[in-house]
Parts: C-alpha cells; structure tokens; sequence
C-alpha cells in the first residue's frame, strides 16, 4: 500500500519504493509536513519538528498563553497569505469583504485508486502500477474556502504528483491572486543547493548550481510560455551531492506557461520550496461552486544522487506522460527540409531530398515552414493554413501520394498559435490577436500571437489543421511556437478578468492539442518552440518528444542534451544531423560525431542529402541502421552522465544501459584536441556487477565489476570533435575471456 493513514494520530504517510512522505495534522488543525526523504517505515516523524517561542512570529487566537506554535516558523504543506505566515505563501485570497487572507485547516481525507486527472490540464495517467491518490481537504477558517491537496503516488517511480484544487463554496465571487501547485516545507537546518537550467534562444538548459542563503532564489518565466530562459525544473540538493552521491530532490512543472520556482531558507534556518503559476498577471475571478485547479508538479527524491533522481523522472515521463504507444515506439526517422532549403524550396526539391533519404534509410519527410500562404519569409501568412500551390503542385495531398508511392511518410510544420499581419486571417479577424487596446504591437520575429484563449480561434485551427489531416497521409505534425507574449490583453474578457488572460491561453493550447489528438489518435506531434523553449513535462503530454534546440551544433548539442536529461528521458529529445560548417556556429565536426550526439534522441536529419559525398551518405546509412538498433537501449533504458562538458574536461562521455543490463552504448567525444595528451578514462554506470561484459567492436572481455570501480580507458583520440562508441553486451561466463 503505497498510503497509510493513521486516524488516531492524524498522520498520512505516503511510500514509494525508496522514499517516504508525512503529513500530520497538527494543533488546531494546521496541516504540518513531517517529512520527505528516504523510505522510513512505521515511524510518527513529527518528532522532527521542534516548538518553541520565537519571537516575532505569532502564534493563533486558540493557543492562548502558549507562544510556541507558529505557522510563521512550523513546516506546512500548503502556505497561505495574510494570517502569520510570513514565508512565500501558495495561496493568496481575495475575499469577499476585500481581505486578503486565508486560514485553512484540516477537514477530511480520501483515497482512491490510479491517478487524479485535472480538468483541462495535463496531468500523470494511471498505468495500474499501483498508483494511488490522496485527496486532503482544508477549509478556511472564515470563509466559504476550501482547498483539496492531490498527492498522487506513484511508488514505482519513487514520485508524488501534487496539485491543489481551489473551491468556492460561497454565494459571492472571490479573487486569487496567487495559486501554486505546491509547497516542499524542509525543517531541518543544512546547508542546501539548487540546480536550475537557464538558457537562451539556441542555448538553452545550461547548468546552474548555486548555494542558497538566507533569501529566497528564484527561477521563473513571465513570457507566456515556460521558456528556455529558464526551465520550469529544479533539483535541491546537498552540497556534497553529485551523480552517484548525496540526498537530492526535484520539482518538474507539468505546465507549458508562466511560472515560478522558488527556494527560501528562513530566519532559522529552514527550507521552503514552492512551485506553481507565476503570480505576476495573474489574477482569477472564482465565481460560487467554481474551482480552480492549479497544475501538477512532480516530486522525486534520491538518496544516491542526480543520476538515480534523472532516471526516475525518466520512468515517470515515460510511463505516466507521454501517450501510449508512443513511449515505447520508435519515432520514424526523418529529413527536415528547414536547415536544408529554408524558405527556398518547391515540390521538386523536396521529392528530390525525399528519393535521397528513401535511398539512405530515412522514413519520413517533414515539410518545414513555408508551405502555406505566400509565405516565403517570415514575414506573412502565418494563421493563413491554406498550401502555396505555386510551391507545391497540386497541394500536400499530392506531396503525401508521391511520397507515400516512394515508401516515405510525410510530416509537416504548423505554427498554430501565431499570427501575421500580412495574411489574410488578420485581415479578417484583427481582434483574434491578443493586444491591449490603444498601444502599439510588439512585434516579434515580425508576428503576432494569437488568442488561444478564444474558443472560435481554436475552432479555426482546429478545423484548418484537421483538414489538412485528414486530407493528407501526414501522421507527424511538428507544432512550432516561434515568439512570446506580450501586451496581453483579451476581446472576450471583462476588464476585471485581464488576469487570466496567460493562464487561459496555456489551458486553449492543451484543448486545441486533446481536440486534434482524440480526432487523430495516431497522430505525433512534435513540440519545439523556436528549439526547445516550451521543454516542459506539459507539453510532452500531447507532444511526446520536442525539438531541443535551434542550435544543431553537435558539439553545442552535448551540454544541451545531457543538461536537459537531469529532468526529462532521451526519448522525448528532438535530435537532428545537420550539415557542416554548422548552421549556428560555423563549427565543423566529423559526420559520425553528430550521428552519435544526434542518437541520443529521437533521430533524424536536418540537411539536404541530395548535396552529401558519396562518403557521407554511406555513414548516413549507417547510422540510421545503427539508430533503430540502440532505440531501445537509448530510449527505454537508463541514462548515465559520465562526463559533462561543464566538467571541463577535454572529453565529454555518457552510456545508456538495456533494462535488463545486458547491454548498453558508451559514448565519448573529444572536445579539445591535446598534443601528447592525457588517457581518457571514466568510470561506467548502470551495469551489473556480477555480469561479465564483452566489447563488440574490439572482443575485449571485462567484469561489471572492473567497469565500474576501475573504469574504461578510451583508444588515443586525435581529431579534435571524433567520437568513439562501444557496445558492450553481457557474455555467459564461459564466453569470457579473461
Ligand atoms: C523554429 C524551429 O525551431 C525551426 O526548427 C524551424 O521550424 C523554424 N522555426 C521555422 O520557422
């Protein structure tokens, strides 16, 4: 059972395999958070938790003389503003009367079976695994308020899922001005780090590791969508923490907009983390018997480091995100047209890529942007989804037959969220475009946003985009986001509703995403936004893998690739070849370099094959041979960051290792040539101890046990950006040659 109750204490104990979460209800009803960390069985842990008088932090009306008990200072499970607890609050009420406070206090619990969905909102899917959900409910003490907390258990993954559901129970409307998701209250003074994933545009989820102090250290996104600037997951850790060592924890946003996550440490020394909606803009109106449901957020932990922390959102992501079948389907392989022809292209050109990529392998091709309006810059026509015939004869259904004559599926972009100016949708509906009333446009890669807020907007795209579907063979859209909010500013609302504008746009985005996927089961959608600035686990709900990055450097793409594993499975990473020098960088690195990068992910190519050597095409063979047969090792075993580029070393490593251990790929890149350089060695991970392993490509024969206490030493390296890789495969004991 993964949820003990015990009625007599109070006290609500949630296990997975290998941690325990513990809730007590405390004095006067506060709902108090015990504990969090590794699996503790049969024990009241709020004897952790020490009262005492301190100072200027009040205490309730009810405790009378007694100073020691303070909201101000005890480890709550969901803060509030306004009565005492001076720490960051989740919930910030406007009432009726026009405070701003609330008091909750316990109520009631219940427990049911699987997962809790959340209505219109990308949520964990019950996978009968022995999920179970615990509902608590808190009631304010001085109005018609309630909050139900959701801790979804998923004890195969050692992850809680929580979220909160705001109810107004009373005759009049009131207002939230912040709702988070959730709140991770640690009492136990330490010393504390968090790890965050900033970036830009073609650099996203570098790796930032700070040492919190008193104060509150925040990441967050107020751009509409949740950015690569920052990426709405953290990891909170000790400082001795690395991938094999040390207590950690991680909070993933199931949520593709505004967002805050915040560590506080306090006057004593005390954590408090919280994660939600960014209350900056927002505000919510909450009408009698409505409800508010706030976003998921998942929580893991590991007593042994970040590799087994990254590993067990992988599982989560993989089993309980993404859609079935796709988490254990291999993606088709495909050619992108964009690095290849851009704008510049017509039908002759992309059959010509097309018969070249069916030559080599390849599955599918998918038409980038430009096909549609008289879009031949990024100029115009976006929300115009009608084909350019002078481009592409005869259409995309044509496009689709011929391909599909020559054994090749096809894929095409959308960017449904946006808007031109220049396009005869504007023309027709100016007010579809989110803009406060009287100020100038922002523009922003020359376009416009459009607002997904607006049921007949969705109703718009969701009839252009189903049609082409249905018209089509096309089986794979890649759904593009190219620009973020700004001037923010709804037709359809009332003044006194502006603040909900953001919110309302993420929660269009998932309608119009669940419409298209109940009317197109089949379909997969590619999430990507300008690269990969909305990478969060709400988006791979619909969209089970996202293009990680603009930047299709591979040498670039290996700190953007193992950052974004800290949080999120390789499955789910949009990966591509691309020709050389680099698009972005101007950096040339050997084809294989960037087939090995490129397969740790979901593959494909981002080139035009037509102009490769007669060499280069023989390797692009290869690969995609080689592609679909790591798939499963790469995609549904566990992942190992051996060496970081951050680490500064003059290689990077990783390996991926079968479920069953008996096979895994290492991999390892040069990243500075040395004369009479040092040995490359690192140790592996993820294997079997007490297997014996051969390497396949040299029949070398070596203990799990050897491979990781002593490690590997790779062959001399000379070319600056070569890789090697190695297979190594489990032998029968009499196979081994040692
Ligand atoms: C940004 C994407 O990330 C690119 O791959 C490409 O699709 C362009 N948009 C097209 O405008």
């Amino acid at each position: 059972m993964a949820i003990i109750i015990d009625n007599e204490k109070q006290l609500f104990t949630l296990h997975t395999k290998n941690s325990t979460y513990q809730m007590k209800v405390g004095l006067y009803g506060v709902l108090l958070h015990t504990y969090y960390g590794a699996r503790v069985d049969g024990q009241d842990l709020s004897c952790l938790i020490q009262q005492q008088d301190r100072g200027f932090s009040g205490n309730p009306d009810e405790a009378g003389s007694d100073r020691t008990f303070s909201v101000d200072t005890l480890p709550q499970e969901y803060s509030t503003y306004g009565v005492g607890d001076y720490r960051e609050s989740c919930l910030d009420v406007v009432q009726a009367d026009g405070s701003i406070a609330a008091d909750l206090r316990y109520s009631s619990y219940r427990i049911e079976k699987g997962t809790a969905s959340l209505a219109g909102l990308p949520a964990v899917r019950s996978e009968d695994r022995g999920e179970e959900t615990l509902y608590i409910t808190l009631k304010d003490t001085a109005s018609p308020i309630t909050v139900e907390l959701a801790y979804v258990v998923l004890p195969e993954c050692d992850v809680i899922a929580r979220s909160a559901r705001i109810i107004n129970h009373g005759a009049a409307p009131v207002k939230l001005k912040r709702a988070l998701s959730c709140c991770l209250d640690f009492n136990l003074p330490g010393s504390w780090q968090m790890l965050s994933f900033y970036g830009r545009h073609a650099g996203e989820r570098n790796l930032s590791r700070i040492n919190l102090y008193h104060g509150k250290s925040r990441i967050d996104s107020v751009r509409g969508g949740s950015s690569h600037h920052q990426n709405p997951f953290i990891i909170l850790c000790s400082p001795d923490a690395t991938e094999t060592n040390g207590l950690c924890y991680s909070m993933s946003f199931v949520y593709s907009g505004n967002f805050i996550a915040q560590a506080e440490i306090d006057q004593i020394g005390q954590m408090r983390t919280v994660m939600g909606i960014h209350p900056q803009g927002f505000e919510w109106q909450l009408n009698p018997d409505e409800d508010f449901q706030t976003p998921q957020v998942l929580c893991s932990m590991s007593a042994d480091g970040f590799d087994r922390l990254s590993n067990n959102l992988h599982k989560t992501i993989l089993t309980h995100i993404i859609r079935k079948p796709f988490a254990n389907t291999r993606p088709p392989i495909l050619v992108n047209n964009w690095e290849a022809t851009y704008f510049d292209f017509d039908k002759e050109k992309l059959l010509n890529i097309a018969r070249e990529a069916k030559n080599l392998g390849i599955e599918m091709l998918v038409v980038d942007d430009g096909w549609f309006g008289h879009r031949n810059n990024d100029e115009s026509s976006l929300g115009d989804w009608y084909v350019n015939e002078k481009k592409l004869q005869g259409g995309l259904t044509e496009l689709s037959k011929e391909l599909q004559d020559m054994g090749m599926q096809l894929g095409i972009w959308f960017e449904p969220e946006m808007i031109s100016h220049d396009s005869d949708l504007y023309r027709l509906h100016p007010e579809w475009q989110i803009q406060c009333p009287g100020r100038k446009s922002v523009k922003s890669r020359c376009q416009y946003v459009l607002d997904m807020g607006r049921e007949d907007v969705r109703d718009y795209l969701f009839e252009r985009i189903s049609e082409i579907l249905h018209a089509t063979s096309c089986k794979y859209v890649k759904w593009d986001m190219n620009r973020h909010l700004a001037n923010v500013w709804s037709a359809v609302l009332p003044a006194d509703r502006q603040g909900e504008v953001w919110h309302r746009y993420v929660l269009g985005v998932y309608d119009l995403l669940e419409r298209l996927l109940t009317e197109h089961p089949d379909l997969l959608i590619e999430g990507c936004s300008g690269g990969g600035g909305r990478y969060d686990a709400g988006m791979l709900y619909y969209t089970p893998q996202i293009w990680c990055s603009d930047n299709t450097d591979a040498i670039d793409r290996i700190s953007i690739q193992l950052n974004t594993s800290f949080g999120y499975p390789v499955r789910t990473m949009g990966s591509h070849v691309s020709v050389c020098p680099n698009h972005q960088t101007g950096r040339t690195s050997p084809i294989n370099t960037r087939g090995n990068v490129a397969m740790l992910g979901t593959f494909g190519y981002e080139l035009d094959l037509c102009k490769l050597s007669d060499e280069d095409k023989e390797a692009v063979k290869q690969q995609v041979l080689e592609y679909k047969r790591q798939f499963v090792i790469n995609c549904e075993g566990s992942l190992h960051r051996l060496v970081l580029p951050s680490e500064r070393k003059r290689f990077s490593a990783w390996m991926t290792v079968s479920e069953d251990k008996t096979q895994a790929i290492v991999t390892c890149v040069l990243l500075k040539a040395q004369a009479n350089g040092d040995q490359i060695w690192f140790r592996l991970r993820g294997l079997d101890p007490a297997a014996n392993y051969t390497v396949v490509e040299t029949g070398e024969c070596y203990t799990g046990q050897a491979l990781i206490q002593c490690g590997m030493v790779m062959p001399v390296l000379r070319e600056e950006y070569g890789a090697v890789q190695f297979h190594l495969r489990a032998v029968a004991p009499d196979d081994f040659g040692v």
